[in-house]
């Protein structure tokens, strides 16, 4: 049975659930992992995690269809990039097959804790490894721990859908060669002073600039961007220094093979900000985002956010990707992973 939430009203916070997977590597190898109860994690004071950030992690969602079934978007994807995560960190890699087959098994023993069709909400997937063992000297611990745990979630940005304003960090993301491409923990950890300041500011997230030239338009601390020009362009940044959206990747196929738009994928320099008619933040957690505002210094860039608090491409991007994770409008072949 369905747990008893106010799921309209849930925010995006951490709420345990009953069962999380768990596979541990040792000895140069995984485990077969298993579903467990605890949601606690007891580990050595000096494991690689705690001493050098050893960690990377992923986030996808499970959503309850129109027809009642339950389906995941595109872990396929979120397994692959946390393939190349692994590898820049010097975690072991988790294979493709048993890191979807991990995803499946955890929404399905937590399948009480995932939102209703029409609530808004949906169930956030949090897989994430560790360095384990513990290391003195700067060095890639030998043994990890990869786990997945889910938890309901409601719209990222309190209040809902309304017209974000965004802030021009002073702070930089991610240096040219970082680590910037991938979603290690590292990144957002220094990206903590920084939307801590913005919120203070009273601003709902940072637009980070590319950190070699302060010149071109790399993403916030949590999503991508998506800008649509004068002309109904789509337009998103292209940048080895910013995370492979998998939002992002997939929103452009909706423009261009479901809602027929010019889209284009290519360094977006700021100076270009007042050429852009609409702007949105996409990812898991964002979904996409409209953006109002864009504060730098003392100048403002607004955008059309007229069509129910966003711009009018925006939404139909919007309406277009939740219909398709919602199973309303019909999926590319395999962007859909059903899971009962
Ligand atoms: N950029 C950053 C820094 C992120 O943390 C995320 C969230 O995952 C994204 C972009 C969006 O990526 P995705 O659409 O794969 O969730
Ligand atoms: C996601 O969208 O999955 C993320 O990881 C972003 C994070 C800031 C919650």
């Amino acid at each position: 049975m369905k747990k008893n939430l106010d799921w309209e009203n849930i925010g995006f916070a951490y709420r345990p659930t009953d069962s999380r997977f768990v596979s541990m590597y040792t000895d140069g190898k995984w485990d077969e992992g298993a579903m467990i109860a605890d949601p606690n994690v007891t580990i050595s004071e000096s494991s690689g995690v705690f001493q050098y950030a050893q960690t990377c992690f992923e986030g996808m969602k499970a959503y309850t269809t129109e027809d009642g079934h339950t389906v995941i978007f595109r872990p396929d994807l979120n397994a692959e990039r946390m393939m190349t995560s692994c590898e820049r960190l010097c975690l072991p890699v988790y294979p493709k097959e048993k890191f979807v087959d991990a995803v499946v098994r955890t929404v399905r023993a937590n399948l009480d804790w995932v939102p209703p069709y029409g609530s808004g909400a949906s169930l956030y997937i949090r897989p994430f490894m560790i360095g384990y063992s513990p290391v003195l000297g700067v060095s890639a611990a030998k043994d990890a721990m990869f786990r997945v745990f889910v938890s309901p979630v409601g719209p990222y940005f309190k209040g809902g859908i309304r017209p974000l304003k965004l802030k021009v960090s002073e702070y930089d993301r991610a240096a040219p060669r970082g680590t910037g491409d991938v979603k290690a923990g590292l990144n957002y950890a220094m990206s903590l002073h920084a939307i801590e300041q913005a919120h203070h500011e009273s601003y709902d997230e940072n637009m980070y600039l590319d950190s070699a030239t302060r010149t071109k338009v790399e993403e916030t601390g949590g999503a991508n961007f998506l800008f649509v020009t004068r002309d109904g362009t789509v337009v998103t940044p292209k940048s080895p220094t910013i995370l492979p959206s998998i939002t992002r990747r997939s929103l452009m196929v909706v423009a261009k093979d479901y809602l027929g738009l010019k889209c284009e994928e290519r360094e977006v320099p700021f100076a270009e900000l007042p050429e852009m008619a609409e702007c949105g933040l996409c990812g898991t957690a964002a979904v996409i985002s409209p953006v109002g505002s864009v504060v730098d210094g003392d100048r403002t860039y607004t955008f059309d956010t007229s069509a129910d608090n966003m711009g009018p491409t925006v939404r139909k991007l919007y309406e277009t990707l939740t219909g398709i994770q919602m199973g309303r409008i019909p999926a590319p072949e395999g962007w859909i992973c059903r899971v009962d």
